[in-house]
């Protein structure tokens, strides 16, 4: 047992549960994408655990790309602009695609990378999120596969950081707003 952080304010999904889930979620994926040979891009870093732990649930022939993105803007807000730091070492044209997401919450950024990956000649774009912040979309674009909705509260673990901190937690916890708010 994990005793919580000092800094998180209740713990919103726990080990278990989360990987309850995204062994759910992958045997769908097997399901649906049989017979393919699909690469699976995890998005740097937020994704790392979750990616990690996913992979290892698909049964499919997979391979193994990242990307580290960002977006332009100042704290809440995008600004339109998607700016790539680090890019896919393979060849994606005519492959199907995996992009494997910690969290959708404007919907800026992944919209950005699908459209992205299509006019890179990808086959399809399968977008696979561990958590949904629902009520902040303002893009029009779903995941096809999400684990969680979750409310609009900042969280962290499980991958998911506050200025780089926390990633490591194995929990997925609610950041106080203390933390956040000084
Ligand atoms: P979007 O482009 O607005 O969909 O933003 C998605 C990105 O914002 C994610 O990849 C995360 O890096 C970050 N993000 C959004 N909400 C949270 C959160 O609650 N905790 C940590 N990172 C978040
Ligand atoms: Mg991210």
């Amino acid at each position: 047992m994990h005793t919580i952080h000092p800094d998180c304010e209740k713990i919103l999904l726990t080990e278990e549960q989360i990987r309850r889930r995204v062994t759910e979620v992958a045997s769908k994926v097997n399901c649906d994408l049989a017979g393919k040979r699909p690469v699976a891009v995890g998005i740097l870093k937020g994704s790392i655990i979750f990616y990690a732990d996913f992979i290892r649930c698909i049964s499919l022939p997979l391979e193994l790309d990242f990307m580290a993105v960002s977006s332009y803007g100042s704290g809440t807000t995008s600004s339109g602009k998607l700016k790539i730091k680090k890019d896919l070492d393979g060849d994606i044209k005519g492959r199907d695609v995996i992009v494997i997401e910690d969290i959708i919450d404007s919907g800026f950024t992944l919209a950005c990378l699908k459209k992205l990956l299509l006019e890179r000649g990808a086959a399809s774009v399968t977008i696979v999120t561990l958590l949904d912040k629902h009520e902040r979309r303002t893009e029009d674009i779903a995941s096809d596969y999400n684990c969680f909705e979750i409310p609009d509260e900042f969280v962290v673990g499980y991958g998911l950081d506050y200025n780089e901190e926390y990633r490591s937690l194995p929990y997925i916890g609610i950041l106080k707003r203390s933390v956040y708010q000084k």
